[in-house]
């Protein structure tokens, strides 16, 4: 039996662990985090976070190997392997600012570890970190004066919220990466071990620690680059009559391509892909390879450009004024299945329509409180809204900015009955049915594809 324990309890930490729990039985493991609510919220009913199949592995492991603790000193004394999770946001002063990672919650775990450890640890990397991380986390941790020595290894999480529990119990792969030497060797095999209990051992892919480091680095800054190539294509696809879904599956079936994160949207979002990138663009910079920075800051640039032209493109189709239009936003969440809003596309929508003094109401099923917590100050000018025929309900235009699959499912024509006329739909996901949307009435513009829209010549008219 090994004593583990994760600090920090967030989106990765919590259901890592508990389906880690679930698979090792004979394993003790301790949730531990400095934010209170969140501790008594993993220990409640009402889990911090949303997360398909998360209530019920937590149900059945909590109590029993998994116990979520604020008491972060006592649990480091105790454990034999400590994954560190916590959050590495972008630093947002000094020098890097707006670019490279904020490492001040890692080093004051490091200083944590060291000041309460009495026996050797294996701490293990399971944030995302710049590379070379771990040779600063080393020199902290081993300049211990109490004899004690630390094995740092790498082991980046690739789950992608949403489909958390689905992507820890079944990875792709598995990576862990760690120093040549004996000792080194030797923790490598006790992290891979754990992974073992469920994850065939083919699956678990070993590398050196800076390898490792920089492959979460460039998994993301790879997928986020797929979304923003399809992206760039969708708008030439509106201007040339193109359809950006067919060219996607048309080049997605080139088995050199693949089909998969070639979905055309208003952008893409959440708490990494964007800071990884710019990490990295900060990374190139730092080792003097501005042409490689310039090559990957362009991800990030189309990213931004997308949720823009997106806005745009909302105002010029409705006359170039939304002031004090009432407009329902369907989704706040980055994405579908999950309530985190974090760099949501969707708060950023939200937010450049306020600044052209709509009347936004937000629905989501899942992500308004923390929709509400994330617009801070803006939020006092946003009508919150579960219910999606409430929220469009009076409006003069929808905006579809999330994939939750119960959005292309609603009573349209319902919706457009209830909607000032005429009636806008802008679909930011392509789930729509926009053929149908417009034969009920609306004026239907999505992303990558021509308009729909009934103001031309061949507008029916009543007879
Ligand atoms: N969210 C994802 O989908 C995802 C996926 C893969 C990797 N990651 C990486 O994993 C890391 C964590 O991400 P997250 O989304 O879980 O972040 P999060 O903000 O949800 O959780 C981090 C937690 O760490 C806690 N914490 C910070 N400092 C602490 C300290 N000194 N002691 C104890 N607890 C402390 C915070 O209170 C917070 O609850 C990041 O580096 C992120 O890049 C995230």
């Amino acid at each position: 039996m090994a004593n583990i324990v994760c600090i920090g309890a967030g989106y990765v930490g919590g259901p890592t662990m508990a389906v880690m729990a679930q698979n090792c039985p004979h394993h003790r493991i301790v949730v531990v985090d400095i934010n209170e609510a969140r501790i008594a919220a993993w220990q409640s009913d009402h889990l911090p976070i949303y997360e398909p199949g998360l209530d019920e592995i937590v149900r059945a492991v909590r109590g029993k190997n998994l116990v979520f603790s604020t008491e972060v000193d006592r649990h480091i004394a105790e454990a034999d392997i400590i994954f560190v999770s916590v959050n590495t946001p972008t630093k947002m002063f000094g020098q890097g600012a707006g670019r490279a990672a904020d490492l001040q919650h890692w080093e004051k775990t490091a200083r944590q570890i060291v000041r309460n450890a009495t026996t050797p640890k294996i701490v293990v990397e399971k944030s995302t970190l710049p590379v070379r991380t771990a040779e600063a986390m080393e020199h902290i941790l081993n300049s211990n004066d109490k004899g004690l020595y630390f094995d740092v290894v790498s082991n980046p999480e690739f789950l992608a919220e949403g489909t958390a529990i689905r992507d820890m119990q079944a990875p792709d792969r598995v990576l862990v990466g760690a120093h040549t030497t004996p000792s080194g060797r030797k923790a490598l095999e006790a992290v891979v071990e754990i992974y073992a209990n469920w994850v065939p051992r083919e699956r678990i892919i070993t590398t050196n620690l800076w390898s490792s480091e920089l492959s979460k680095l460039t998994a993301n800054a790879f997928l986020a680059q797929r979304i923003s190539s399809i992206n760039a294509i969708s708008a030439l696809c509106e201007q040339t009559e193109a359809d950006v879904t067919e060219v996607a599956h048309a080049i997605g079936m080139d088995s050199r391509i693949g089909p998969k994160f070639l979905r055309a949207s208003v952008g893409f979002g959440g708490s990494c892909f964007q800071k990884d990138i710019l990490n990295l663009v900060y990374l190139c910079e730092y080792y003097g390879l501005p042409e490689v920075a310039h090559y990957w800051e362009q991800v990030v640039r189309m990213n931004e450009y997308q949720e823009a032209r997106f806005v745009s493109n909302m105002l010029s189709a409705m006359f170039n004024t939304v002031a004090g239009k009432r407009i329902a936003l369907l989704g706040a969440a980055f994405k579908a299945h999950t309530s985190d809003t974090r760099e949501s596309p969707a708060l950023a929508v939200c937010r450049a329509l306020l600044d052209e003094r709509a009347a936004v109401v937000l629905s989501d099923p899942h992500a308004l409180d923390n929709a509400r917590a994330d617009l801070g100050d803006q939020a006092a000018q946003v009508i919150f809204e579960p219910d999606p025929y409430a929220a469009a309900d009076g409006a003069y235009a929808i905006a579809v900015l999330t994939e939750w699959p119960q959005f292309a499912s609603l009573d349209y024509e319902a919706i457009f009955r209830s909607m000032v006329k005429p009636a806008f739909i802008f679909d930011g996901r392509d789930i729509l049915d926009h053929r149908r949307l417009f034969d009920i009435g609306f004026n239907v513009y999505a992303i990558g594809k021509p308009p729909l829209v009934h103001f031309n010549s061949s507008t029916p008219r009543p007879s």
